[in-house]
């Protein structure tokens, strides 16, 4: 079987960090086309950077990396440096990027490979904010329909927000983006809080990430041992959440997850509610089903997954 095409549009960002390694772990299943990068969790400047650092933790200087818009569509950047650091890629010591990044806006390289690519065969995997892939949407609406399937990590339900009461942080720094997305009619698949809160890095699982021996093993126990201390104040769990891996763990082993077809609809009118994602779960409403909304997952099958596949790199 041909190995998924996928374009990675990420705000690094620690488990952004794990995500593009899985990544690129994965050469026979998946085929990394390049990284789009965004401003989310740090500045435009450092998500470009540390996409550059991870490739190169990866030694894959090759992958193409472009850098997208620096602030939302209508809001102001929202960043999340108490989570992430001041690099957001704090934990590890790895060296400054050598790979440049490639000439050119990313939501223009979204919008050309897609129109030069056969239709339905390249997946968007976002994992920061969704302004690139919105703002690409709004420009192209016919690239729509060219899209096989965007797989993204943001959003949720049951367990509610990590930056307000009610929205999960890619979604709340732009929701407006969001909203284009979720209407666009392209198939989507939603890994939210309410999963991602189950992928937790517990001591037995980053001591089996550092056991690994090699680099990327290594950073990876200390990426998650840096933003576990988010988590443990926030929360009260002695453990970090990984939750951007779980879209590309869903693109290589999707029955680790399970979920619901169902309507989710983004909040862009209450500041109260701003950036929500309201899933009917229950179908209580006519509204037709966009999303796939997942609900639960097999964290160890995870975690073995995740951890079988750092030791390749
Ligand atoms: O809410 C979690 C999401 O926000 C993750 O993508 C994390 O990297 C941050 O961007
Ligand atoms: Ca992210």
């Amino acid at each position: 079987m041909a190995a998924r095409k996928i374009i990675v549009d990420t705000d690094p960002g620690q488990d952004d960090a794990v995500a593009i390694l899985l990544a690129l772990a994965s050469p026979g299943e998946i085929e990394v086309l390049d990284i789009t990068c965004v401003a989310g969790n740090v500045p435009l400047e450092l998500t470009a950077r540390n996409a550059r650092i991870v490739c190169e933790l990866a030694n894959r200087p090759n992958i193409p990396i472009y850098a997208g818009c620096d602030r939302p569509l209508k809001r102001h950047l929202v960043t999340a440096e108490h989570v992430h650091g001041i690099t957001g890629l704090d934990g590890p010591m790895l060296p400054e990027p050598v790979m440049p990044l490639k000439d050119g806006h990313a939501v223009d390289f979204i919008i050309d490979t897609l129109r030069k690519t056969e239709p339905k065969t390249v997946t968007l995997v976002p994992i920061g904010p969704l302004t690139n892939v919105g703002a690409a949407l709004e420009r192209a609406p016919e690239i729509a329909s060219r899209i096989q399937e965007i797989v993204l990590m943001g959003g949720a339900y049951f367990e509610v927000g990590n930056v307000t009461p009610t929205a999960e942080f890619n979604i709340y720094v732009d929701p407006h983006a969001a909203k284009t997305v979720f209407s666009s009619g392209v198939p989507i698949t939603v890994m939210p809080l309410d999963v991602t809160h189950k992928a937790l890095v517990t001591d037995k699982r980053s001591n089996a990430f550092r056991s690994i021996g090699n680099k990327a093993g290594v950073a990876v126990a200390e990426m998650t041992g840096f933003f576990e201390r988010f988590d443990r104040e926030k929360y009260g769990a002695n453990a970090a959440p990984l939750h951007d891996p779980c879209t590309i763990a869903y693109l290589l082993q999707p029955d680790i997850f399970s979920g619901r077809h169902v309507n989710v609809e983004i909040e862009t009118s209450s500041e109260l509610t701003m950036g929500m994602t309201v899933a009917d779960w229950w179908r209580v409403t006519d509204r037709p089903a966009n999303a796939l909304f997942m609900g639960d997952m097999d964290a160890n099958a995870f975690f073995t997954l995740l951890t079988d596949k750092i030791a390749r790199l």
